[in-house]
């Protein structure tokens, strides 16, 4: 795929993840050098911060600025986190650095180490990644042998360990105080802060949690510079992201382009643009917990800012195309009915909120919402996002207000006039012959599952819409284009 540039993903592809004498061979563990050998620790807190090194995970913290907070607090230990729970359904940007690139995370956590004066590293890795745990079990022995981690870091008085924790799938274990609830044998449900992660974190020790694509570009920007990482990007947001790009979409898989590239050079130049002729309707940027932007925003430059103001997020890097025959409505449903599943029930607007707003689109997609609905679910939305207590709870809303604002038409089309225009919501659907098309073939009746299409042979045929269970399979079989779905 053309127009990328691929600096957390560098090395993925091109090396032997198995082998750190792969990595070493493209410049692997000189950043760790460079950093015991040259730097003060923080020196490197410096670096990072000069670099404008934003968190990958979600909020978009400056990373340097986050090592800064936990090198300041005085303690016997300190830990680095690396946070690759990934949970965003049809994300694997972090799999797929982990897989192809194990080692330059854990460079990266123990220059992360050095840097706030600390030694002990955790990975909370999700267990559905058994490759990713099986090379990281191999890089961290391999690395340990090597004497690149553990006590005596190439003979310096610098020692970093590291372990894995394995996370059960929860979405929620992902926000990073669920995660650390998780990590020490409690429910991963999230705490109220402050005191932060990086004050009050990992068994209540100043702890730096970094997402895995953070990570991985931190050994190039030690070895090229807060400079070159400055010169990438836009004004705000410097470097480049992963993106997973799925749906409707030509080219389906993982980029890395500079921040600022446009949403219609990711879909059009580099995704190869709708399959089958069809028209784009929207792209859902940062995942379930993110919005729908339209052609409208085509020409956005991503990067953080730029997306909210959009009313929508960059999030953890997935997007998700979709096309003309994709309702809206039941987009936001699908979503919700994964944050609903996900919430870890500790909140009662995030609990039941979910539920509430989960049922209103519900009744909309079966032909059952009023208006009133529709301006219910708007109020709740908003007073689940202003109190709910995590990440989780104050962006589940997001589809539903993103659609509901860009969508509207989409909403009222099922509440007034009873039908979904992209003809997804089947309750909503009609099957029916165009007798000028019929040319009595049969072939629909002998399909139809349940029977409700009647006829003579070389007659028009007509259907039952009474027994009709929308199954769609007259549609499929008809040859003569005489059936149409409304
Ligand atoms: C519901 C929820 C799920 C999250 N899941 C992840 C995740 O899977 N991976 C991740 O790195 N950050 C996730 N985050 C963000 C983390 O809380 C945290 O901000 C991040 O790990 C910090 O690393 P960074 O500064 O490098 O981005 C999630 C946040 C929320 C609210
Ligand atoms: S907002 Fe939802 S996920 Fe977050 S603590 Fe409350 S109930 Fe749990
Ligand atoms: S398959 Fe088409 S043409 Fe044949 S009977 Fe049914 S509607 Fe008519
Ligand atoms: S949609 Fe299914 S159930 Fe309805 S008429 Fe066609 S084949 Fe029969």
């Amino acid at each position: 795929m053309a127009n990328q540039l691929r600096i957390a993903t560098r090395n993925s592809g091109f090396i032997d993840p198995e082998s750190i004498e792969s990595y070493i061979a493209v410049g692997g563990y000189q950043a760790l050098g460079k950093c015991l050998a040259e730097m003060k620790s923080a020196d490197v807190i410096e670096l990072m911060k000069n670099s404008g090194l934003r968190g990958r995970g979600g909020a978009g913290f400056p990373t340097g600025v986050k090592w800064g907070f936990a090198a300041k607090y005085a303690s016997n230990t300190k830990y680095v986190v690396c946070n690759a729970d990934e949970g965003d359904p049809g994300a694997f940007m972090d799999r797929a650095v982990l897989e192809g690139d194990p080692h330059s995370v854990l460079e990266a956590m123990a220059i992360g180490g050095y840097a706030i004066g600390g030694n002990k590293g955790t990975i909370y890795i999700r267990a559905e990644y058994p490759l990713a745990i099986k090379r990281l079990k191999m890089a961290i022995e391999q690395a340990k042998e090597m004497g690149l981690l553990g006590d005596n870091i190439m003979g310096t008085d610098f020692s970093f360990d590291l372990e894995l924790k394995y996370g059960a799938g929860a979405f929620v274990c992902g926000e990073e105080t669920a995660l650390i609830n998780s990590m020490e044998g409690n429910r991963g449900e999230p705490y109220t802060k402050p005191p932060f992660p990086a004050e009050a974190g990992y068994w209540d020790k100043p702890t730096i949690v970094n997402n895995v694509e953070t990570l991985a570009n931190i050994p190039a920007i030690i070895m090229k510079g807060a400079d070159w990482f400055n010169k990438i990007g836009t004004e705000t947001s410097k470097g480049t992201k992963v993106f997973c790009i799925c749906g409707k979409i030509n080219n389906v898989g993982l980029i890395e382009v500079p921040m600022g590239t446009t949403l219609q050079e990711v879909i059009f130049e580099i995704g190869g643009g709708i399959p089958h002729g069809k028209q784009f309707k929207a792209v859902q940027t940062g995942g379930p917990s993110g919005g729908a932007l339209t052609y409208k925003d085509l020409d956005a430059p991503i990067d953080y800012e730029n997306l909210i103001a959009r009313q929508s997020m960059m999030g953890s890097g997935g997007m998700i195309v979709m096309d003309e025959d994709d309702c809206m409505v039941a987009v936001s449903k699908f979503f919700l009915d994964f944050t609903m599943d996900e919430t870890c029930g500790k909140c009662t607007p995030c609990r039941i909120g979910s539920k509430r707003l989960y049922e209103m689109l519900d009744k909309i997609t079966k032909g059952l919402g009023t208006e009133e609905d529709i301006e219910k679910m708007r109020s709740l939305a908003v007073n689940i996002k202003d109190t709910a207590l995590c990440g989780l709870g104050q962006t589940m809303p997001n589809p539903v207000l993103s659609t509901l604002r860009v969508f509207e038409d989409e909403y009222r089309a099922h509440v007034q006039d009873k039908k979904c225009p992209a003809g997804v919501c089947t309750e909503l659907l009609e099957f029916t012959v165009v007798a000028e098309k019929c040319v009595g073939c049969t072939l629909c009746a002998k399909v139809c599952p349940v029977n409700c299409i009647s006829g003579k042979p070389k007659e028009v045929h007509v259907i039952d819409q009474s027994a009709c269970i929308k199954c769609g399979a007259c549609l499929d079989k008809c040859k003569f284009d005489a059936i149409i779905k409304q």
